[in-house]
């Protein structure tokens, strides 16, 4: 009987706020709480390129019996070319399909546990899921922190002070664009002076990169991916398509690895497979099924990158709205006008977070974070005031 040697677990924060916002019987709540994008009237919808792909899928698909754990070749290969370009030579990258960001964040973390990498350096805060799903690789993570809320500036000289504390060959983690939770990147010289950094210092990066084309545009959202990748000898980079295809549930995402050479590329790559059929066997085929037909289709591409652009709009405007009520109270909004992609952090206790929600029905992370995505237009002047309540409540 070796249960009853468990603890509870607490429930994920995030994902509680889900239930919460579902069971909260308001109309006029409004839910900046998980990273979803959502439209005007709130929806999530089926990017329509998907659903002509899936159509076609549907009609044509010969067979579903297994692809092995690479998945989808001709999607591996199509979201190659997208997302390096011709940043380093083909030879040097090898990729896999893994179940979602997260599968391939946990396929890197097992890779360099297996290579003897005992540390990550991760710049905080980071995505909540980050350090515990390298702590329970085997990787230890350290955080170094370096993003200030109340200004909301990444402080890229505290950033590399903390990695100096790194030993040779340990692992840096790098939002590879729309920092989660900051929303915050670094400029292209920031980037190049980080790639310059761990090139000289024989860090591996790990690229994390979840949010493309929801930030300056698809190829400015690469661009400080691709720089890391074109300075260092070895490299990670996790690719998630739940955002930028709209896929969340379908678990879509690839695994990319630069080494220096073609065969060493090989080794790295029989690594990944035999960690892949440990974990998952093989990953499941929809999501990637769908994005490799709107890759290899030039007419259904340019429609899928047509509707991320109306959606990076969305954001972009959404969040110039948000940073137009300048200062309310202790918080300076028009800080967050500086950042892109989905999220901000804003500089708010607990007892606020919980305030807004109980007061106003606005739910968010505990820490602060908000999903820009998650307001309507009509919803933002009703945050301003429920700031400008909350400040003259005193509430802190
Ligand atoms: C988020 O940060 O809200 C998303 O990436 C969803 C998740 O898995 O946490």
């Amino acid at each position: 009987m070796r249960f009853a040697t468990l603890t509870r677990q607490p429930d994920d924060p995030l994902l509680r706020i889900i239930g919460q916002h579902a069971a909260d019987p308001r109309p006029d709540k409004v839910d900046l709480g998980v990273g979803v994008f959502r439209d005007e009237e709130g929806h999530t919808p089926v990017m329509t390129a998907v659903k002509a792909a899936e159509a076609r899928l549907l009609a044509e698909q010969p067979s579903k019996s297994y692809l092995g754990p690479e998945g989808d070749k001709g999607f591996v290969r199509a979201l190659a070319t997208l997302v390096l370009a011709d940043t380093v030579a083909a030879d040097r990258v090898v990729g896999l399909q893994t179940p979602g960001g997260t599968g391939a964040l946990r396929l890197a973390a097992e890779l360099l546990a297996r290579a003897g990498v005992a540390r990550i350096w991760i710049g905080s805060p980071s995505w909540a899921n980050h350090a515990p799903l390298f702590k329970q690789a085997g990787v230890e993570p350290a955080l170094i922190p370096c993003y200030d809320l109340t200004s909301q500036m990444f402080d890229l000289d505290g950033f590399l002070a903390g990695l100096d504390k790194a030993a040779e060959g340990e692992a840096v983690l790098l939002h590879g664009c729309c920092h989660n939770p900051i929303g915050i990147d670094p400029d292209a010289t920031g980037w190049q002076a980080i790639a310059d950094y761990v090139a000289r210092r024989a860090l591996t990066p790990v690229v994390d990169l979840a949010y493309q084309g929801l930030g300056d545009g698809f190829d400015a959202d690469a661009a400080g991916a691709r720089t890391i990748l074109a300075a260092v000898p070895e490299a990670l980079l996790a690719y998630s398509c739940d955002k930028n295809f709209g896929l969340y549930r379908e678990r879509t995402g690839a695994l990319f690895a630069l080494s220096p050479d073609a065969d060493t590329g090989g080794v790295v790559l029989s690594n990944l497979l035999a960690l892949a059929r440990a974990n998952w066997s093989m990953p499941p085929d929809h999501g990637a099924a769908v994005v490799r037909i709107i890759l290899e289709d030039p007419a259904l591409t340019q429609e899928w990158r047509d509707e991320l652009e109306t959606m990076r709009r969305r954001l972009a405007d959404l969040r110039a709205t948000l940073a137009a009520g300048g200062r309310i109270g202790t918080i300076d909004l028009a800080a967050v006008a500086g950042g892109k992609g989905m999220f901000a952090t804003l500089p708010l206790s607990p007892t606020q977070v919980e305030w807004l929600r109980d007061r106003h029905g606005i739910y968010m992370a505990g820490s602060g974070r908000i999903n820009i995505a998650g307001f309507s237009m009509a919803a933002i002047p009703r945050f301003h005031d429920a700031l400008r309540d909350m400040a003259a409540n005193g509430v802190v």
